[in-house]
């Protein structure tokens, strides 16, 4: 649980966002992980095609009541058949990213809080998903996060479609249908604008 015990919502990026996601992108702790190969302006440019509705990526933003913290994304990895094979998903699954990027707000349980929500709002769109997370295996923060939440390590080794050969610590949430044990958040979130897009590239590292 949160420790201010708040009510965190998760709702849909827009254009307007990038600027806070820089921000965020800059922070130390968040580049560590996420810029490992790759540049503030190549994640934004990322963020772009999602809002756009060119991937089939789901860029989220999570805000408590002290206003944005942090963002997440999601994806069905058979839009991204690389990456699917690369981290082992079953038909189905979903792979998620996350970040917190308030550095005053690690470290308090919204990290945890956050992988709730997500696997909420997935699990309402899509029941029989399974949820796969590879962070590095030396994030251990981000390791703690999904554990809490119940995901299941199937292992670590190097995932091809990644932007580092680092090993990468591959959990899976199995699909719960019919059980929407929803976490102490509430989720709002903007209805999906999903256009025809292409699926290129791998599934979107974190
Ligand atoms: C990873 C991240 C999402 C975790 O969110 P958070 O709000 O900080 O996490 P929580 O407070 O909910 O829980 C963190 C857990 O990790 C543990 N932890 C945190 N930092 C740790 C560290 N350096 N070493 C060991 N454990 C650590 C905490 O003790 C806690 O576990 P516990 O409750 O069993 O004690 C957040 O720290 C973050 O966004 N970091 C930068 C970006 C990033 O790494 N994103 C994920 C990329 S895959």
């Amino acid at each position: 649980m949160m420790q201010n015990g708040g009510v965190l919502t998760l709702r849909r990026m827009g254009a307007g966002d990038l600027g806070l996601v820089e921000t965020w992108l800059r922070d130390p702790e968040v580049a560590r992980w996420y810029l490992v190969a790759s540049t503030v302006e190549a994640e934004l440019d990322d963020l772009r095609q999602c809002i756009g509705g060119a991937e089939q990526t789901e860029a989220l933003i999570a805000a408590d009541s002290s206003g944005p913290i942090g963002w997440c994304q999601w994806y069905l990895c058979d839009d991204y058949p690389d990456h699917a094979a690369g981290v082992g998903a079953d038909p189905g699954d979903a792979g998620i990213d996350y970040a917190i990027g308030e550095p005053a707000s690690r470290g308090r349980g919204v990290g945890t809080a956050l992988i709730g929500a997500l696997v909420t709002y997935i699990s309402q769109r899509h029941p029989q998903a399974g949820v796969i997370a590879d962070p590095e295996a030396s994030n251990v923060a981000s390791r703690r996060v999904l554990e809490k939440n119940r995901f299941q390590l199937r292992g670590e080794r190097p995932v091809v479609s990644e932007p580092t050969s680092a090993p990468m610590a591959i959990y899976r949430l199995p699909p719960r249908p019919g059980v929407l044990d929803l976490p102490p958040v509430l989720v709002v979130v903007a209805p999906r604008r999903r256009a025809a897009g292409t699926g290129v590239g791998g599934g979107p590292a974190c």
